[in-house]
């Protein structure tokens, strides 16, 4: 298999006005000096931090930790993170999961870096261009890694600063058969009466979970990092956090002092005042929302009608060998691993992607280095807020559309996020000429 796998403005609120937040359209080319592929390293970090890898047995750690410190930045920072490989045999890399970094910042093993081998470090530069929430994991053995808790959460917070009320992480991960959110068995939010709550969802597991909310009604603020415009609120309706995705919630708890519970898969939120009983298990609703049409239209930026290049990523599944071991591998367009497909763009080109999945499986498929709006899903067009991913849900027999701006020059790859697929050959690449 492979070696990498064997904003919003000051203003924006949690559920009190619809149409805050809303950070504009997808950057584009022209908002950035395309010709660099690195940080910058000519003027001191903003922001430098240290993280220590280890391993002890199938446990990973960083600076101590299972999930790795919570980094929290401004947006327009230049932000340092050494990384430190002190104990895992494998070598460790960090990839910036959802963060549109320059290519040699991007943290994969085998493609953009070599993996920092025990005893030894590598420093990551970029610039914070895009508030929202992201994640970073180690991208070398990441199937094995990111499972054992070598990952945290990135959250960059807009210029002007977060809204009034809580602001709070809530990622989940799965050790050892227990679902965990910030790496404990439930998550408390001490909010008061009537106070807005911002709950950062983060999927660091490889299933795609249902989450749902009881107490009061909320907001979908934004999506893999990027604000829906003009959200409505939620009442009776789950939510999809694919894996790797994340998903802002807004809502206001009760002003009778009750509480809101989010249910994440096994693990709950609880945002409420302090000794507020512990309200039960809510029933999972029926219905999930649907963001090909949730929200309200708002302009792209670009035109996806003038495509310069329309690919298609056909996922299938069948028997074959690699490495000399047999075995059933995941294909696109037909072909298995290593004859991956390579995307060939050019830097500027609006690009069209339909992404077929006729597997046995739902497939998380994430896109590195860009961000892509979805157009359709089985031929719906999208009606609703443009809905921005890096990481989309693609469920059995399900067929998407989605396009992005090449605007970031590099190789990078578009991959499944549940990592044992990556593994088993669900793996293409973008490339620049
Ligand atoms: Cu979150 Cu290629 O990974
Ligand atoms: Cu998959």
């Amino acid at each position: 298999g492979h070696a990498e796998f064997g904003g919003g403005p000051a203003d924006e609120v949690h559920g009190g006005h619809a149409g805050h937040g809303w950070d504009g359209p997808p950057r584009q080319r022209g908002d950035r000096d395309v010709s660099e592929l690195t940080g910058p390293r000519d003027r001191p970090a903003d922001v430098a931090v240290e993280l220590v890898a280890a391993r002890d047995g199938g446990r990973y750690t960083l600076n101590g930790t299972t999930p790795g410190p919570e980094l929290r930045v401004t947006q327009g920072d230049l932000v340092e993170v050494t990384l430190v490989n002190e104990s895992v045999p494998d070598g460790v890399t960090l990839h910036w999961h959802g963060v549109d970094v320059p290519n040699a910042e991007d943290g994969v093993a085998g493609v953009t870096q070599d993996a920092v081998a025990a005893g030894g470090s590598h420093t990551y530069r970029f610039v914070a261009a895009d508030a929202g929430t992201y994640w970073y994991h180690s991208h070398q053995v990441s199937h094995a890694q990111v499972r054992g808790g070598l990952f945290g959460v990135l959250v960059v917070v807009p210029r002007a600063g977060v809204a009034a009320g809580q602001d709070v992480v809530a990622a989940v991960h799965t050790y050892g058969g227990e679902p965990t959110v910030n790496g404990a068995d439930g998550l408390r939010v001490d909010a008061a009466p009537g106070e807005p709550v911002r709950l950062r969802l983060v999927n660091t597991d490889n299933e795609v979970k249902r989450v749902w909310t009881a107490g009061a009604p909320v907001r979908v603020l934004a999506v893999d990092g990027r604000d829906v415009h003009e959200p409505d609120p939620v009442t009776d309706a789950a939510v999809t956090l694919p894996a790797g995705g994340r998903v802002d919630l807004g809502f206001t708890t009760p002003v009778d002092g009750t509480t809101v519970r989010v249910e994440l898969g096994g693990v709950a939120v609880v945002a409420g005042p302090p000794g507020a009983p512990d309200p039960p298990v809510s029933d999972p609703p029926a219905d999930t929302v649907d963001l090909l049409r949730y929200g309200e239209p708002a302009p792209l930026g670009f035109d996806p009608a003038a495509a310069d290049r329309v690919f298609d990523y056909r996922i299938g599944r069948r028997f074959g060998l690699v490495d000399g071991v047999p075995g059933m591998y995941w294909t696109i367009n037909g072909s298995m691993f290593p004859d991956v497909p390579m995307f060939v763009v050019a830097d500027g080109d609006v690009v069209r992607m339909r992404i077929e999945n006729s597997g046995a499986d739902n497939h998380p498929m994430h896109l590195h280095g860009h961000h892509a709006v979805v157009l359709s899903r089985d031929g719906v067009p999208a009606t609703g807020s443009p809905w921005i991913v890096d990481s989309l849900d693609v469920g059995r027999d399900e067929t998407y559309e989605i396009a992005f701006v090449a605007d970031n020059p590099g190789i990078w790859l578009d991959h499944c996020h549940d990592l044992p697929h990556a593994v088993d050959g669900l793996v293409a690449h973008l490339v620049y000429t």
